[in-house]
């Protein structure tokens, strides 16, 4: 019997995971189709509860649905719970177990592509939605000393703050968190005492109105500093570029794209995903639609 994984999401049209992971799966020679699921909000709960189906292996869940899938799901993994949101679904004879893999993904890339230890960094995150609290939360659990959350919704900077604030406290993790405002003297000064600046905004993000949109100018940017964009269409963002101009290091976000979805694939399959299977098959998507 052919079994199905999916990715679900509205709109799909740019998605690459179907590509990276039909990769992987056809490697191991597994009988498994990985699919495109796009599914507007009102069939969302039909569309989880299908995966119950034994045919169905899971799901990844991707915008704007990891946060609604969480309570249409069985269980929760702790981390996915911190994070507040799902990207992972997997079915266990009928029972729906979800996951966070983000966050891992987001921290092998951080360690084992950029080289960038954590432990007691100051971080700059811009942005305060679903990717931020991923990103946010991973920062914390991995000690940084000092963690402050720029968003042009001040009110969204605030309430993410004080989740992690609130963590930290819990788990005794001693970090400096606060939020400031978007583009104020609060984050240039931030900024200047970093040195790592994680773009979680969809500034930047082709396709979009802000395709050219920089969230920094170059001169803002310490040379000494890591700038980490999650946009990884196109490979080099404003941000980078931005970033290269300062002397700074960068990394986009197609290797925690890939790193993702290895943890997800090991969830669903059992087996070791094979990384440069996966990230020459997303590089070759992303070329096919203009990354
Ligand atoms: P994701 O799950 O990818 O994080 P999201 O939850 O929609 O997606 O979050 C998008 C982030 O990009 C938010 O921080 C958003 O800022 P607001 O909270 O003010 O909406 C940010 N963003 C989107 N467009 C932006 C723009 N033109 N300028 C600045 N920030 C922008």
């Amino acid at each position: 019997m052919t079994q199905f994984i999916g990715v679900i999401g509205y709109p799909l049209k740019h998605s690459v995971s179907p590509d990276f992971q039909q990769a992987a799966l056809d490697y191991y020679k597994l009988d498994i189709r990985y699919e495109a699921w796009e599914v507007k909000a009102a069939d969302l709960s039909s569309a989880i509860n299908r995966l119950r189906q034994p045919q169905n292996l899971g799901a990844n869940i991707t915008v704007p649905y990891k946060e609604t899938t969480l309570r249409l799901i069985d269980e929760v993994d702790d981390f996915a719970s911190l994070v507040g949101a799902v990207n992972t679904v997997v079915n266990r004879h009928g029972k729906l177990l979800g996951f966070n893999t983000d966050a891992h993904g987001f921290i092998k890339a951080l360690r084992d592509d950029a080289n960038f230890e954590p432990e007691n960094k100051r971080a700059v995150i811009l942005g305060a939605g679903g990717a931020a609290r991923a990103v946010g939360f991973a920062l914390l659990e991995e000690k940084l000393s000092s963690l402050i959350i720029a968003n042009r919704t001040l009110a969204k900077a605030e309430s993410l703050a004080g989740l992690l604030a609130k963590h930290a406290a819990n788990n005794k993790i001693s970090a400096e968190i606060a939020a400031v405002p978007w583009q104020s003297s609060k984050v240039t000064k931030a900024v200047e005492n970093c040195q790592l600046i994680v773009n979680c905004t969809s500034l930047g993000m082709r396709g979009s109105s802000y395709e050219e949109e920089s969230p920094l100018a170059s001169d803002l940017i310490p040379k000494d500093a890591l700038v980490y964009d999650l946009v990884y269409n196109p490979s080099e963002t404003p941000l980078l570029r931005m970033a290269q101009k300062a002397g700074a290091s960068t990394i986009g976000g197609l290797s925690m794209l890939v790193y993702q979805g290895a943890a997800s694939f090991k969830l669903w399959t059992g087996r070791e995903a094979p990384l440069d299977i996966m990230f020459s098959a997303a590089k070759q998507a992303l070329t096919k639609i203009g990354g």
